[in-house]
């Protein structure tokens, strides 16, 4: 093993997390990276590196032999995609940040590393600073992994915590997140919740070995999120954050979304404020684990692309041992949630939906309900996210279909407000 390999780095992108990286990389000679060529889009822009280090064609990253190392951290997804699988193939090993990338293309990517058999890594295209990728992999390497609950987007976590506890409104919080760094360049994927739910598909193949598309994973963003769903939340001690969750079911399949979800005040993910993510890991054994740092910003997301860059002098891979050495979760579709609903009107509200109905507050000129909800009737149907209807998780939101049918006797009978 070469542990002292000469690390000649070709660099795609000078934005947030690339100018932040070249910043890093100054600051660590120890690890004896050399940053060879920056590959950028537009030439002709001031930036605060030698003018020789850039250039505009790719190729010239790509097809120099010298560089073993092609590091992408540009915008475009399919761009990156296609930067990524050539550079494996002309045998250079990869980091990347592009998570809609690697959602997008996981099948692909898969193949294209056991066919070239170099290594691709993404860690920070996860929570950014967090390690948590190389944590699933490696810590949590046998099946005592019983859910995952995280806070994997930074800009949203920001807005709420702007808008709830500072007073801003959503489009001051949200200018505020792109000054800084932390929002997509179209914030729609941030605050729709696209760029949470491509996070998590490939989270769940490290902590599950579950292939999934984005596309394919129940998901929402804060955007229905109202002022007087903060209101029932603080009435309530709990706040609202934006969730990923994997839940592993007595059946042994797992429940995965990402969505709004109130959070008690004494719950760890109540802690992470602004554009710091945290995750929330239950396993056998050891019970919880919390990790926490920030999920956006030039130099945490740099700081995990640097700690990638470094495990590649170790010639480190992704096993993806939970796809290839275990058996492979399936998620599961049958399984319930229990949500709050705020609506305007109750005609927009399908209430034979429900399995039952919790709690009723129809006073209030802002009406809402607490019931539970069959997973697929989400997952098939829109109408919670029409008509101006906000739907919110409870905490603890999965019940199992075996709890269903001993919960439900009781239920029906409150039921009968209606
Ligand atoms: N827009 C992303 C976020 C950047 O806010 O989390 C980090 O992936």
């Amino acid at each position: 093993m070469d542990s002292h390999k000469q690390l000649k780095i070709g660099l795609f992108g000078f934005g947030v997390v690339g100018e932040g990286l070249y910043r890093v990389l100054q600051q660590t000679p120890s690890l004896k990276a050399e940053l060879r060529r920056v590959c950028i889009k537009h030439s002709g822009k001031k930036r605060n590196a030698p003018e020789s280090l850039f250039t505009t064609e790719k190729d010239l990253l790509l097809n120099d032999p010298e560089i073993n190392v092609i590091v992408e951290v540009i915008d475009d997804a399919d761009a990156a995609f296609d930067i990524v699988s050539t550079a494996l193939l002309n045998g250079k090993d990869v980091v990347s940040a592009s998570k809609k990338m690697i959602a997008e293309h996981l099948e692909e990517l898969l193949e294209l590393q056991a066919k070239t058999g170099r290594s691709l890594l993404y860690e920070s295209a996860a929570c950014a600073s967090i390690p948590v990728i190389r944590n699933l992999e490696e810590y949590y390497d046998n099946d005592l992994l019983h859910s995952i609950k995280a806070i994997v987007n930074g800009s949203t976590n920001f807005i709420l915590t702007k808008i709830f506890e500072e007073g801003l409104d959503f489009k001051q919080a949200l200018i505020l997140a792109q000054q800084l760094g932390f929002a997509e360049s179209n914030p729609v994927l941030d605050v729709e919740g696209y760029d949470a739910a491509n996070k998590w598909t490939f989270l769940l193949t490290h902590a599950y070995g579950i292939k999934v598309k984005p596309e394919e994973l129940l998901f929402n963003g804060i955007q229905h999120i109202h002022a007087g769903d903060a209101q029932v939340a603080r009435s309530r001690n709990q706040q609202i954050r934006l969730v990923a969750q994997a839940q592993k079911l007595q059946n042994g399949e797992v429940a995965a979304f990402v969505l709004p979800q109130f959070v008690k005040d004494d719950d760890h993910l109540s802690f992470v404020k602004n554009e710091y993510n945290g995750v929330v890991i239950e396993s056998g054994f050891a019970d919880k684990q919390f990790f926490y740092g920030k999920g956006a910003g030039s130099l945490p997301t740099a700081s995990a692309v640097l700690s990638d860059i470094a495990a590649l002098r170790y010639q480190y891979k992704y096993e993806y041992k939970k796809l290839y050495h275990h058996k492979p979760h399936q998620l599961a579709k049958d399984t319930y949630l229990r949500v709050f609903v705020s609506f305007d009107d109750l005609k927009h509200i399908p209430r034979e939906k429900f399995e039952w109905i919790e709690e009723w507050h129809a006073q209030e000129e802002r009406k809402y309900l607490v019931g539970v909800i069959a997973f697929r009737e989400l997952q098939e149907n829109n109408w919670w996210r029409q008509n101006n209807n906000s739907l919110i998780l409870a905490a603890d939101p999965v019940i199992e279909d075996v709890e269903i049918r001993k919960l439900k006797k009781r239920s029906l009978e409150l039921a009968g407000v209606f």
